[in-house]
């Protein structure tokens, strides 16, 4: 059976976006939306000097992205990020950037299906939660729906039953990790007949998703939606995850309740040292498409970032606002 975890809406990880405060505000607007953290490599959490794996208890349910490719490396970050009370461990083999393919993992990975299902496999050893791959229907030219299916026929023999698709492929030349995000095309009927050869599988879909609806119709088909930008630069769409996606009781009612909820955690990290727009450059978004929205976004990137910024930049964000459209 595919993992417990609701997997109907999840937040895609994003690397400088997703990081634990937007994760906060993003749980603020919907308790049921899966959220992924940033990709973290292997290297960062055996070697770095910083903890990687911080995050607030508030946010879970909550996956842990991991990039690497060595069995051992990512079994033994599996295994830490475990007893951190992560929720599941996913698999970077999405990601085209330069940086990633030198260090042989990300989308490059496709090509390596067999190294992948040993990674799964010591992962699995190590771990009781869910060990999951987050990757795309293809890359350069080996794009045929054949290469699709061995991919995940070889990765789901080693035991990983939930992929991630980006329904587009990589180009792993030429092309910038955003132009990669914008220019092969979506090919979301190629996920779909995933799911219906491989129906024992949790196929979540990834790639311009952008409202709720549109999340719906992939729901029809499929066991989860993923979406990434639309849910950093609009973050407001989760408030209408629980209720419209899942069957649940609304989170909150109005932004202003989102912000009136996420004052005492900025205030706590004004208190512990931090600086303001490490947490207001994630709420820029909040009223995205409502009058007012640009005041806000304008008076937020003036001033949040100034030294001594403190709680009376987010008041008076709201009140700019409120004087454009009264
Ligand atoms: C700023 C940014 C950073 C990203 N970082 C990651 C990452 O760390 N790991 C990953 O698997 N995908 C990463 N992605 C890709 C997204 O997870 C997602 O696959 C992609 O944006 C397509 O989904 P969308 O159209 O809903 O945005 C990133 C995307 C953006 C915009």
């Amino acid at each position: 059976m595919p993992s417990p975890l609701n997997r109907t809406f999840s937040v895609a990880p994003m690397l400088d976006w997703t990081d634990r405060h937007y994760r906060y505000f993003a749980r603020l607007m919907s308790k049921e939306a899966l959220l992924y953290t940033e990709m973290v490599t292997t290297g960062a959490i055996l070697h770095g000097k910083g903890d990687y794996l911080a995050y607030n208890q508030e946010e879970h349910p909550l996956a842990l992205q991991l990039g690497g490719s060595d069995p051992k490396d990512l079994a033994t970050c599996a295994k830490l990020a475990e007893a951190r009370g992560y929720d599941e461990v996913n698999i970077n083999v999405g990601c085209p950037s330069d940086r990633v393919q030198n260090g042989r993992f990300g989308a490059c990975l496709m090509a390596e299906p067999k190294l992948v299902a040993e990674c799964v496999d010591a992962m699995r050893q190590q771990v009781s939660v869910p060990v999951t791959v987050k990757t795309r229907i293809g890359i350069d030219e080996q794009d045929s729906y054949g290469f699709l299916t061995d991919f995940v026929e070889t990765v789901s023999a080693a035991g990983c039953d939930t992929f991630i698709i980006h329904a587009r492929k990589a180009w792993l030349q030429g092309l910038s990790p955003k132009e990669n995000r914008e220019i092969p095309p979506l090919d979301y009927e190629r996920v779909y007949q995933l799911k219906r050869d491989y129906p024992q599988l949790s196929i979540s879909i990834n790639g311009g998703v952008t409202s709720i609806e549109q999340a719906k119709t992939h729901l029809a088909q499929l066991d989860g939606v993923m979406v990434g930008r639309e849910a950093y630069q609009n973050p407001y769409i989760l408030a209408s995850v629980d209720t419209e996606l899942c069957g649940k009781p609304a989170v909150v009612s109005s932004r202003e309740e989102v912000i009136g909820k996420l004052l005492p955690y900025i205030g706590k990290h004004l208190a512990d040292g931090g600086r303001l727009n490490h947490i207001s450059r994630h709420i820029i978004g909040l009223y995205q498409g409502l009058p007012g929205s640009r005041a806000w976004r304008r008076h937020l990137s003036e001033n949040a970032h100034k030294p001594g910024a403190g709680i009376e930049v987010i008041e008076n964000a709201i009140k700019a606002m409120e004087l454009t459209t009264n």
